[in-house]
């Protein structure tokens, strides 16, 4: 294996550490870039056991970096480790007691090896996210035993860790979603989550979560560059974008000089083409409004049955409507 850090693990001769051996080119190939820049790294790691692992981050990790570990189990505490890393005894899926051991500390690197019971992953992601900075990357090891039914999980089973974070790549895309999905359960953590979430990866057994560096406070916007459409027209392209996709539209200087002329064509056609439907609609609604009241002096005369009477009503309000609305319409032109 040709990586600093698989070097670093398989050379430790501290205290015992456990990972599969594709954990190391995961880590290797998120992580080699940050160390070799020698800025001091925040890291958490939950599930300490022997301190393998928080030795061998203290051994890799740039000088001043801190390293916090949690474990349930009380021995963990007694365990001797370098000067820059901190036990912490408590249950990690338990938020108040995570909030007790940690507070409102922050990391730039958060590891989840502890009971690998998917109900517990899924709530120490949620509690400790949250805790990770800009830019900061969590690693979740062992999610094979989301497929286990004897740690909480299955194979697409139901509250299996690896479906949850399944589904949590649909919160990269939720300003996509129809306003139909918008409103379905659990959206809203989705949403909320994909204001932070930058990206997720799935390897055999560990999964990698990056956080953004900064916020995404509004849907990213598109952006059309180049002078030359000779295949799909400019316009053409614009008019597949949804209103709020244009009005977000980042149009590069030189595609402006480019297409200038050919949106304000676009424009004019479209204003043209909105004039003609609204005439052809308005004559609609003249017709149907005389159908309407001759059949009402029809039901009228010929007492016919309520259902029908309602039928016409309907027809006649709707009718009502869509003559106040092409009103208002022709006010605001
Ligand atoms: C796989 S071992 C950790 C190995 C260590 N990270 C390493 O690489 O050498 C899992 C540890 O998680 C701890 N653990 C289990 N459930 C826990 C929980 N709910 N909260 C905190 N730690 C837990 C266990 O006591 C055990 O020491």
């Amino acid at each position: 294996m040709n990586n600093f850090l698989a070097q670093a693990f398989l050379s430790h001769d501290g205290l015992v550490s456990d990972k599969w051996e594709q954990y190391l080119q995961v880590y290797d190939a998120f992580l080699r870039e940050r160390i070799e820049a020698g800025i001091p790294i925040r890291l958490l790691e939950i599930g300490v056991q022997n301190g393998g692992s928080l030795d061998m981050w203290s051994k890799v990790l740039p000088t001043g970096s801190t390293i916090i570990g949690i474990d349930i189990d009380p021995k963990c505490a007694s365990l001797q480790l370098p000067p820059n890393v901190r036990v912490r005894i408590g249950d990690a899926s338990d938020v108040q007691v995570l909030q007790d051991l940690l507070g409102d500390a922050e990391f730039d690197i958060i590891v989840d090896d502890g009971s690998h019971r998917s109900s517990h992953i899924i709530s120490t992601f949620r509690a400790c996210f949250p805790r990770l900075a800009g830019d900061g990357i969590y690693f979740v090891e062992d999610v094979h035993a989301s497929y286990w039914p004897e740690f909480g999980g299955g194979f697409r089973a139901a509250g299996a860790a690896m479906e949850w974070f399944k589904g949590l790549a649909d919160a990269l895309n939720t300003d996509h979603f129809r306003p139909v999905d918008i409103a379905r359960p659990g959206v809203d953590e989705l949403q909320a989550f994909g204001k932070y979430l930058q990206s997720i990866s799935f390897f055999d057994s560990i999964i990698a979560i990056t956080k953004l560096g900064q916020t995404k406070d509004a849907p990213y916007r598109r952006v059309l560059s180049g002078t030359t459409a000779d295949v799909s027209s400019f316009s053409r392209l614009c008019s597949f974008l949804p209103a709020q996709g244009l009005r977000s539209l980042r149009l590069m200087p030189a595609s402006d000089a480019a297409f200038s002329a050919d949106l304000q064509n676009a424009l004019a056609e479209a204003k043209e083409e909105i004039a003609g439907l609204k005439a052809l609609l308005a004559a609609e609604v003249e017709k149907s409004a005389k159908l309407i009241a001759e059949n009402a002096d029809a039901e009228t005369t010929e007492l016919r049955q309520p259902k029908s009477m309602q039928g016409s009503r309907f027809f006649a309000a709707v009718v009502h409507r869509l003559r106040g609305m092409l009103r208002g319409q022709t006010r605001q032109r």
